[in-house]
């Protein structure tokens, strides 16, 4: 094999891609934004003001993931991790566990629905049952429980290492994601020098910076794209 066919790999996926294992888009006219205001429950000033209402949003999407399941898309990546023959980074904005349960390994840069953080200890645990003000820390003992989300104004998690490895690839994919919340939507402009993929139900608020592109349903797109890829190694 080539060193040139055993090029990084960085995908970055969206809530597109979780869309056809039942769960809600944002932005999508059906999505969370249409029917809760991020201010209300999605920033740190939300969860001063209202820690309970905060809690019970995050409960509802933690309890949605027991009845949800990874759908093809989520498969195919995995198959991509596991059968490229260099490095691949998959950099997810979705706080749901569905890549992890298809095998992946996903840089979660918005945090994990499954897991809390403690304010009083900073400590973080994995987490699947609700959360409240009242919730002790099993670390610490302090009823100081957050969801560990990265909220709006907060800074996306592991940054260093997603520049690194955007600078080194060869192919950048973005999949599922409206290319209109920042720091995502700036990494392909990061990767200028690979080939950049777009596989999105329809065209996204950044296409124009992509060479190519794939619109139609994650569980069509991704698994056709990564056969082909494959194949080419
Ligand atoms: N297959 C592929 N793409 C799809 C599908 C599908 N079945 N269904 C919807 N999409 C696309 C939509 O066309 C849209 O471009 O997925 C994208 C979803 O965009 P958003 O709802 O904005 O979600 P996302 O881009 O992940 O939002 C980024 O914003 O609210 C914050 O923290 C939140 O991580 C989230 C971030």
């Amino acid at each position: 094999m080539s060193g040139r066919r055993a090029y990084g790999i960085v995908v970055l996926t969206g809530a597109g891609i979780s869309r056809e294992s039942g769960l809600s888009t944002f932005r999508d006219p059906d999505g969370i934004w249409a029917t809760v205001r991020i201010e209300d429950v999605a920033t740190p000033e939300a969860f001063a003001r209202d820690p309970a209402r905060v809690h019970a949003f995050y409960n509802a999407r933690r309890a949605q993931l027991a009845a949800v399941k990874p759908n093809a898309a989520h498969q195919a990546l995995a198959r991509l991790e596991r059968e490229w023959p260099g490095p691949v980074l998959l950099v997810t904005q979705n706080v749901d566990d569905l890549h992890d349960r298809a095998g992946s390994r996903p840089l979660h840069m918005h945090g994990e629905l499954r897991r809390a953080r403690c304010l009083a200890c900073a400590e973080t645990m994995p987490w699947t049952a609700d959360l409240s003000t009242a919730t002790p820390c099993p670390a610490c003992g302090a009823a100081a429980l957050r969801p560990d989300v990265v909220w709006f104004g907060e800074m996306p998690l592991e940054m260093d290492r997603i520049a690194a490895a955007l600078a080194g690839c060869g192919l950048f994919v973005s999949i599922g994601t409206s290319g209109t919340v920042y720091p995502a939507a700036g990494f392909v402009a990061d990767a200028g020098h690979a080939r950049r993929v777009e596989l999105n139900l329809e065209p996204s608020a950044g296409s124009a910076s992509f060479g190519e592109a794939h619109h139609g349903p994650a569980t069509k797109t991704v698994p056709a794209f990564v056969d082909q890829l494959l194949l080419s190694r």
